[in-house]
């Protein structure tokens, strides 16, 4: 018998997609470069369902029943490149690739332009969840176009992760669409984590408390409005000790942060489409800056910060410092969620993807690594009209609200204490800038016109302006 879907690149996450795919009943096709990790899996687990093992390209694609359905789950770039220009000869019109990898959302629109080119339907699909959610159910964000959706659909929606009886999978638009989302959720994962560290780091300097203490703390937080995977992963990292030493796991473990591109992808093409996402970016400036270890030795030696005294919470004041961190942390990831989605709808209208922006919040709810409560919240949010900003959908507005002098007193603290907290001073500086009567921008104009001629904008009536500054009058010209 022909098997229903082949998976090429077995690998840690292509041979636990391949595995889901077999325990939901899907007869799969086994490709890898090299043979001996089709042969480990079947022995390993050949007794979940069905599995076809093939030792070449040839026999892989012979072995699949017609449209083909051809997963490829290597590394992004041109490892990809190589795998689908091998694979396309092989192919029949009609037959469908599917990129399961991280792939930047600008090869993939190149990918499915070209193989459209030649009839066959190229599928970039995000899956998030890491290994254990593509063996048990992770989010999946196919993109692509509607034919190809129809019969890849249901096996995906089969295999992802399940919330209240709805799949964590949808189609999210056609060509780039689904690794555009893919690669947001990486941008806010990476938000996510770096407000989670702040958190933690004031925690620990406001407090001195130990890591285990700390751990109790986030547990808390996991069971209201915070509550998410990372968090409770949080909880379970800060409360780990080493086994080598006797010390707290974090404190043996190398503090410079490292990156496989998602979180640089996501600023990157942000600062294109205009869209400030602050709250992303800092995150990955964040892992940049502990990544120069030379130049923070430097930094240390040179630079003075505040007395002693000032970093330590008094007593009395503990709890509410604990709570107002809570506060401050879940409204700046209020803010880092707002910014990500306004890039998701700026992306939608500039490449006419249509995305249901309240349907990326439900695929998020269970399966991804940012999989949280309060993403029912940001469904709900999307449910009727788009709202100018998630920030004053009326939800978040009130939530916001509530925590916002919590988070001034925090961010304030943090400066005080010197204890670095790039994301929750930037979302605060993003909320008060967003709210603001007038900004400085004024200001900007009119220096830009100053030295430039760039002209500006008045309050009062329409047109362009400039000021002649060279003259002894000043006077305006209509641009
Ligand atoms: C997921 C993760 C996954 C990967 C990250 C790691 O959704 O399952 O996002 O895709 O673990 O891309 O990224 P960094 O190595 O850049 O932190």
């Amino acid at each position: 018998d022909l098997a229903q879907i082949g998976v090429s690149g077995l690998a840690v996450m292509g041979r636990n997609l391949a595995r889901n795919l077999a325990r939901n009943g899907f007869s799969v096709a086994l490709h890898n470069r090299t043979s001996a990790k089709t042969k480990s899996l079947v022995a390993e687990h050949g007794d979940e369902g069905t599995f076809v093992p093939t030792e070449t390209l040839e026999e892989f694609v012979a072995a699949l029943e017609r449209p083909r359905r051809v997963v490829i789950m290597v590394k992004a770039g041109a490892p990809t490149d190589a795998v689908i220009d091998e694979l396309v000869p092989l192919l029949d019109e009609g037959d469908i690739v599917i990129d399961c990898g991280n792939a930047h959302y600008a090869d993939t629109r190149r990918r499915e332009a070209d193989l459209r080119e030649r009839g066959l339907h190229f599928v970039g699909a995000g899956v998030s969840g890491g290994e254990e959610g593509a063996l048990l159910g992770p989010s999946i964000m196919p993109g692509g176009s509607k034919e190809s959706y129809a019969t890849l659909g249901p096996m995906f929606e089969k295999i992802a992760a399940q919330v209240d009886g709805t799949p964590c999978c949808v189609h999210v638009g056609p060509d780039g669409a689904g690794h555009f989302v893919k690669m947001v959720h990486n941008g806010i994962e990476y938000a996510d984590m770096q407000l989670i560290a702040e958190a933690y780091d004031l925690l620990r300097d406001g407090l001195g408390a130990t890591p285990a203490e700390l751990a109790e703390i986030f547990a808390e937080w996991n069971s209201g409005d915070l509550s998410s995977f990372l968090i409770e992963i949080t909880a379970e990292v800060l409360g780990h000790t080493d086994a080598a030493t006797g010390s707290p796991f974090v404190d043996v473990v190398v503090d410079e942060a490292e990156q496989k591109g998602t979180g640089r992808w996501t600023v990157q093409t942000a600062l294109d489409l205009g869209v400030p996402v602050t709250g992303i970016a800092e995150a990955t400036f964040a892992r940049a800056l502990s990544a120069h270890p030379d130049q923070r030795a430097a930094a240390r030696a040179a630079l003075p910060g505040p007395s002693e005294a000032a970093q330590k919470v008094p007593a009395e004041e503990r709890d509410a410092f604990v709570d107002d961190v809570r506060k401050a942390l879940y409204a700046s990831k209020v803010v880092a969620y707002a910014q990500g989605y306004d890039q998701m709808a700026a992306a939608s209208t500039e490449y006419g993807w249509d995305i249901d922006l309240g349907a990326m919040a439900t695929i998020w709810r269970g399966g991804c690594i940012i999989r949280a409560r309060f993403l029912d919240r940001i469904k709900d949010a999307y449910a009727t009209e788009r709202p100018a900003s998630l920030l004053v959908a009326p939800y978040f507005r009130d939530a916001v609200a509530d925590g916002q002098q919590a988070w001034r007193r925090v961010v304030a603290h943090a400066a005080r204490a010197g204890i670095p907290t790039p994301g929750f001073s930037s979302a605060l500086a993003y909320y008060d800038a967003l709210r603001a009567d007038r900004l400085p921008a004024a200001l900007i104009q009119g220096l830009r016109d100053y030295f430039g001629a760039h002209t500006y904008r008045r309050t009062d009536r329409d047109g362009s302006f400039h000021t002649l500054w060279a003259t002894p009058d000043r006077s305006e010209v209509e641009a």
